[in-house]
Protein backbone atom coordinates (compact mmCIF):
# COMPACT_ATOMS: atom_id res chain seq x y z
CA UNK A 1 0.00 0.00 0.00
CA UNK A 2 1.36 3.49 -0.40
CA UNK A 3 2.39 5.69 2.17
CA UNK A 4 0.76 8.48 2.88
CA UNK A 5 2.44 11.67 1.50
CA UNK A 6 1.63 14.41 3.73
CA UNK A 7 3.17 17.33 1.32
CA UNK A 8 6.21 19.08 0.05
CA UNK A 9 6.01 21.99 2.32
CA UNK A 10 5.69 19.49 5.64
CA UNK A 11 8.86 19.87 7.66
CA UNK A 12 10.36 16.67 9.42
CA UNK A 13 13.29 16.73 12.31
CA UNK A 14 15.05 13.65 12.39
CA UNK A 15 16.96 13.36 15.33
CA UNK A 16 20.66 11.20 15.07
CA UNK A 17 20.79 12.14 11.02
CA UNK A 18 24.44 11.59 10.52
CA UNK A 19 24.44 7.90 10.23
CA UNK A 20 22.61 4.46 10.35
CA UNK A 21 18.95 4.52 11.15
CA UNK A 22 18.39 8.29 11.02
CA UNK A 23 19.99 8.17 7.87
CA UNK A 24 17.50 5.80 6.39
CA UNK A 25 14.76 7.95 8.10
CA UNK A 26 15.45 11.01 6.49
CA UNK A 27 16.11 9.34 3.12
CA UNK A 28 12.48 7.84 3.69
CA UNK A 29 11.03 11.16 4.32
CA UNK A 30 12.83 12.87 1.77
CA UNK A 31 11.25 10.33 -1.08
CA UNK A 32 7.98 11.30 0.72
CA UNK A 33 8.10 15.10 -0.22
CA UNK A 34 9.07 16.06 2.92
CA UNK A 35 11.42 19.24 3.91
CA UNK A 36 13.97 18.03 6.78
CA UNK A 37 15.73 19.23 9.72
CA UNK A 38 18.78 16.99 10.39
CA UNK A 39 20.23 17.37 13.73
CA UNK A 40 23.21 15.35 15.39
CA UNK A 41 26.66 16.09 16.72
CA UNK A 42 28.22 15.18 13.35
CA UNK A 43 27.72 18.39 10.49
CA UNK A 44 29.93 16.60 7.38
CA UNK A 45 28.15 13.98 7.34
CA UNK A 46 24.42 15.66 7.32
CA UNK A 47 26.15 18.11 5.21
CA UNK A 48 26.71 15.32 2.41
CA UNK A 49 23.41 13.77 3.03
CA UNK A 50 21.63 17.17 2.29
CA UNK A 51 23.36 17.58 -0.75
CA UNK A 52 22.24 13.87 -1.81
CA UNK A 53 19.03 14.84 -1.07
CA UNK A 54 18.11 17.84 -2.23
CA UNK A 55 19.52 17.06 -5.76
CA UNK A 56 17.40 13.84 -5.72
CA UNK A 57 14.54 15.99 -4.92
CA UNK A 58 14.60 19.70 -5.93
CA UNK A 59 11.22 20.51 -4.09
CA UNK A 60 12.48 19.73 -0.48
CA UNK A 61 14.56 22.55 1.61
CA UNK A 62 17.05 20.56 4.46
CA UNK A 63 18.52 22.24 7.36
CA UNK A 64 21.17 21.30 9.27
CA UNK A 65 21.69 21.56 12.89
CA UNK A 66 24.48 20.60 14.74
CA UNK A 67 23.80 19.96 18.52
CA UNK A 68 25.02 17.64 21.19
CA UNK A 69 21.16 16.24 22.24
CA UNK A 70 23.05 15.00 25.48
CA UNK A 71 23.81 18.46 26.90
CA UNK A 72 21.17 20.06 29.16
CA UNK A 73 19.01 22.69 27.22
CA UNK A 74 19.21 21.51 24.20
CA UNK A 75 16.08 20.65 23.03
CA UNK A 76 15.01 23.95 23.92
CA UNK A 77 17.90 25.08 21.96
CA UNK A 78 16.66 23.72 18.66
CA UNK A 79 13.45 24.47 19.33
CA UNK A 80 14.11 27.93 19.38
CA UNK A 81 16.54 27.67 16.32
CA UNK A 82 13.69 26.68 14.62
CA UNK A 83 11.76 28.93 15.46
CA UNK A 84 13.84 31.57 14.49
CA UNK A 85 14.02 30.07 11.03
CA UNK A 86 10.61 29.67 10.54
CA UNK A 87 10.38 26.11 10.62
CA UNK A 88 7.12 24.60 12.23
CA UNK A 89 7.81 20.49 12.62
CA UNK A 90 4.49 18.45 11.17
CA UNK A 91 7.26 15.46 11.93
CA UNK A 92 9.64 14.78 14.57
CA UNK A 93 11.32 11.67 14.25
CA UNK A 94 13.08 11.40 17.93
CA UNK A 95 15.90 8.55 16.66
CA UNK A 96 19.36 9.92 17.86
CA UNK A 97 20.39 7.42 20.81
CA UNK A 98 23.48 5.82 21.93
CA UNK A 99 24.29 2.26 24.21
CA UNK A 100 26.68 1.94 26.63
CA UNK A 101 27.99 -2.07 27.19
CA UNK A 102 29.64 -3.74 30.27
CA UNK A 103 28.97 -4.38 33.51
CA UNK A 104 26.95 -1.03 35.66
CA UNK A 105 29.88 -0.69 37.97
CA UNK A 106 32.89 -0.52 35.15
CA UNK A 107 31.00 2.15 33.11
CA UNK A 108 32.24 6.17 33.81
CA UNK A 109 29.12 7.40 35.81
CA UNK A 110 29.32 10.96 33.37
CA UNK A 111 28.99 8.59 30.45
CA UNK A 112 25.83 6.91 31.52
CA UNK A 113 24.61 10.61 32.71
CA UNK A 114 25.00 11.82 28.72
CA UNK A 115 22.92 8.50 27.35
CA UNK A 116 20.36 8.82 29.95
CA UNK A 117 20.04 12.77 28.94
CA UNK A 118 20.35 11.98 25.25
CA UNK A 119 17.96 8.76 25.09
CA UNK A 120 15.65 9.82 27.63
CA UNK A 121 15.57 13.78 28.67
CA UNK A 122 16.40 15.48 25.35
CA UNK A 123 13.70 12.93 23.76
CA UNK A 124 11.11 13.65 26.24
CA UNK A 125 11.40 17.21 25.96
CA UNK A 126 11.71 17.64 21.90
CA UNK A 127 7.94 15.17 22.17
CA UNK A 128 6.88 17.91 24.62
CA UNK A 129 7.23 21.41 22.69
CA UNK A 130 6.87 20.09 19.24
CA UNK A 131 4.07 18.27 20.42
CA UNK A 132 2.51 21.63 21.60
CA UNK A 133 3.45 23.19 18.84
CA UNK A 134 1.75 20.24 16.53
CA UNK A 135 -1.24 20.81 18.81
CA UNK A 136 -1.90 24.44 18.06
CA UNK A 137 -1.73 23.50 14.48
CA UNK A 138 -4.40 20.91 15.02
CA UNK A 139 -2.49 18.08 13.29
CA UNK A 140 1.30 16.18 13.75
CA UNK A 141 3.24 12.67 13.69
CA UNK A 142 6.13 11.53 16.64
CA UNK A 143 8.01 8.71 15.93
CA UNK A 144 9.69 7.51 19.05
CA UNK A 145 12.54 5.00 18.52
CA UNK A 146 12.93 2.13 21.61
CA UNK A 147 14.47 -1.17 20.81
CA UNK A 148 14.06 -4.95 21.10
CA UNK A 149 15.69 -4.00 24.36
CA UNK A 150 12.75 -2.20 25.85
CA UNK A 151 10.87 -5.44 26.09
CA UNK A 152 12.63 -6.65 28.85
CA UNK A 153 16.14 -6.83 31.28
CA UNK A 154 19.35 -6.38 29.72
CA UNK A 155 22.29 -7.26 31.50
CA UNK A 156 25.39 -5.96 29.60
CA UNK A 157 23.71 -3.09 28.31
CA UNK A 158 21.53 -2.36 31.55
CA UNK A 159 20.85 1.31 31.80
CA UNK A 160 20.61 1.36 27.93
CA UNK A 161 17.74 -0.98 28.20
CA UNK A 162 16.03 0.37 30.98
CA UNK A 163 16.52 4.07 28.91
CA UNK A 164 14.53 2.17 26.24
CA UNK A 165 11.81 1.20 28.47
CA UNK A 166 11.11 3.88 29.14
CA UNK A 167 11.01 5.47 25.41
CA UNK A 168 8.05 2.76 24.90
CA UNK A 169 6.17 3.24 27.77
CA UNK A 170 6.56 7.22 27.57
CA UNK A 171 5.76 6.42 23.41
CA UNK A 172 2.65 4.46 24.04
CA UNK A 173 0.97 6.57 26.63
CA UNK A 174 1.82 9.81 24.90
CA UNK A 175 0.21 7.85 21.86
CA UNK A 176 -3.19 7.24 23.97
CA UNK A 177 -3.17 11.15 25.66
CA UNK A 178 -2.48 13.07 22.96
CA UNK A 179 -4.33 11.34 19.90
CA UNK A 180 -6.36 12.26 17.64
CA UNK A 181 -4.46 15.16 16.82
CA UNK A 182 -1.41 14.42 17.06
CA UNK A 183 -0.24 10.68 16.47
CA UNK A 184 2.62 9.41 18.57
CA UNK A 185 4.18 5.72 17.37
CA UNK A 186 7.16 3.74 18.87
CA UNK A 187 9.32 1.81 16.89
CA UNK A 188 10.95 -0.94 18.46
CA UNK A 189 14.24 -1.36 16.35
CA UNK A 190 15.79 -5.16 16.70
CA UNK A 191 19.34 -5.33 15.69
CA UNK A 192 20.77 -3.21 12.69
CA UNK A 193 24.53 -3.02 11.34
CA UNK A 194 24.79 0.51 11.77
CA UNK A 195 27.54 2.42 13.67
CA UNK A 196 25.64 1.77 17.59
CA UNK A 197 27.53 -1.07 18.79
CA UNK A 198 30.96 1.12 18.23
CA UNK A 199 29.52 3.50 19.91
CA UNK A 200 28.24 1.48 22.46
CA UNK A 201 31.86 0.83 23.65
CA UNK A 202 32.29 -2.35 21.36
CA UNK A 203 28.73 -3.78 21.62
CA UNK A 204 28.47 -7.15 20.35
CA UNK A 205 25.09 -9.16 19.74
CA UNK A 206 24.78 -13.20 20.38
CA UNK A 207 25.42 -15.03 18.11
CA UNK A 208 21.90 -16.31 17.43
CA UNK A 209 20.76 -13.22 17.68
CA UNK A 210 22.23 -12.07 14.11
CA UNK A 211 19.74 -13.78 12.38
CA UNK A 212 16.88 -11.27 13.08
CA UNK A 213 19.57 -8.37 11.76
CA UNK A 214 17.58 -6.36 9.27
CA UNK A 215 18.57 -3.17 7.46
CA UNK A 216 18.48 0.16 8.74
CA UNK A 217 16.38 1.17 5.29
CA UNK A 218 13.84 -1.47 6.23
CA UNK A 219 13.37 -0.90 9.61
CA UNK A 220 13.19 3.00 9.12
CA UNK A 221 10.48 2.24 6.23
CA UNK A 222 8.18 0.17 9.04
CA UNK A 223 8.59 2.43 11.37
CA UNK A 224 7.08 5.48 8.81
CA UNK A 225 4.44 3.34 7.52
CA UNK A 226 3.11 2.67 11.33
CA UNK A 227 3.49 6.22 12.05
CA UNK A 228 1.59 7.30 9.10
CA UNK A 229 -1.03 4.29 9.57
CA UNK A 230 -1.67 5.98 13.58
CA UNK A 231 -0.26 2.63 15.54
CA UNK A 232 0.62 3.11 18.71
CA UNK A 233 3.39 0.67 18.50
CA UNK A 234 5.32 -1.90 15.99
CA UNK A 235 8.47 -4.08 16.14
CA UNK A 236 10.25 -4.41 13.04
CA UNK A 237 11.20 -7.79 10.93
CA UNK A 238 9.23 -10.69 11.32
CA UNK A 239 11.81 -12.44 13.66
CA UNK A 240 11.55 -9.94 16.38
CA UNK A 241 8.34 -9.41 15.95
CA UNK A 242 7.92 -13.24 17.11
CA UNK A 243 10.27 -12.42 19.93
CA UNK A 244 8.25 -9.95 21.02
CA UNK A 245 5.31 -12.00 21.13
CA UNK A 246 6.82 -14.88 23.00
CA UNK A 247 9.02 -12.82 25.53
CA UNK A 248 5.61 -12.28 28.32
CA UNK A 249 6.26 -16.43 27.94
CA UNK A 250 9.63 -16.52 29.84
CA UNK A 251 9.97 -15.00 33.19
CA UNK A 252 11.81 -11.64 32.94
CA UNK A 253 14.01 -12.79 35.58
CA UNK A 254 14.80 -16.20 33.81
CA UNK A 255 15.43 -13.59 30.75
CA UNK A 256 17.54 -11.46 32.29
CA UNK A 257 19.98 -14.84 33.86
CA UNK A 258 19.83 -15.95 30.25
CA UNK A 259 21.71 -12.54 28.91
CA UNK A 260 24.08 -12.36 32.26
CA UNK A 261 25.18 -15.84 31.22
CA UNK A 262 25.69 -14.61 27.86
CA UNK A 263 27.85 -11.52 28.77
CA UNK A 264 29.91 -13.33 30.94
CA UNK A 265 30.82 -16.28 28.58
N1 LIG B 1 21.62 -0.58 15.65
C1 LIG B 1 20.87 -1.34 16.42
O1 LIG B 1 21.07 -2.57 16.50
C2 LIG B 1 19.70 -0.74 17.17
C3 LIG B 1 18.75 -1.61 17.71
C4 LIG B 1 17.66 -1.08 18.40
C5 LIG B 1 17.51 0.30 18.53
N2 LIG B 1 18.47 1.13 18.00
C6 LIG B 1 18.26 2.58 18.18
O2 LIG B 1 18.24 3.19 16.90
C7 LIG B 1 18.60 4.58 17.04
C8 LIG B 1 19.62 4.92 15.95
O3 LIG B 1 20.82 4.21 16.20
P1 LIG B 1 21.70 3.60 15.02
O4 LIG B 1 21.58 2.14 15.08
O5 LIG B 1 21.41 4.30 13.74
O6 LIG B 1 23.15 3.96 15.57
P2 LIG B 1 24.24 5.02 15.04
O7 LIG B 1 24.61 4.68 13.64
O8 LIG B 1 25.30 5.03 16.09
O9 LIG B 1 23.45 6.40 15.03
C9 LIG B 1 23.20 7.13 16.21
C10 LIG B 1 22.86 8.55 15.84
O10 LIG B 1 22.62 9.29 17.04
C11 LIG B 1 23.44 10.47 17.02
N3 LIG B 1 23.88 10.86 18.34
C12 LIG B 1 24.61 10.14 19.23
N4 LIG B 1 24.90 10.89 20.30
C13 LIG B 1 24.34 12.11 20.08
C14 LIG B 1 24.30 13.32 20.81
N5 LIG B 1 24.91 13.44 22.01
N6 LIG B 1 23.64 14.40 20.29
C15 LIG B 1 23.04 14.30 19.08
N7 LIG B 1 23.04 13.17 18.33
C16 LIG B 1 23.68 12.11 18.83
C17 LIG B 1 24.66 10.06 16.19
O11 LIG B 1 25.26 11.21 15.60
P3 LIG B 1 26.60 11.94 16.13
O12 LIG B 1 27.51 10.89 16.67
O13 LIG B 1 27.08 12.64 14.91
O14 LIG B 1 26.14 12.90 17.18
C18 LIG B 1 24.00 9.22 15.10
O15 LIG B 1 23.50 10.06 14.07
C19 LIG B 1 19.13 4.74 18.46
O16 LIG B 1 18.13 5.33 19.26
C20 LIG B 1 19.39 3.31 18.93
O17 LIG B 1 19.29 3.17 20.30
C21 LIG B 1 19.54 0.65 17.32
Amino acid sequence: MPSRNLGTTRWAIVTGASSGLGQSFARSLARRGHSLVLVARSWAPMRELATTLTTAHPGIAIHVEPMDLSRPGAAPALMDALDAAGIAPAVLINNAGRGLSGPLLDQSASDLRDMIELNIVSLMELSQLAGRAMRQRGEGHILQVASMAALGPTPGLAVYGASKAFVRSFGEALHAELAPVVTVTTLMPGLMDTGFGAAAGGYEAPGWARATVISPDAAAEIGLEALFARKSSVVSGRLNRLMALLSPLSSRAGQARMLARQMRA
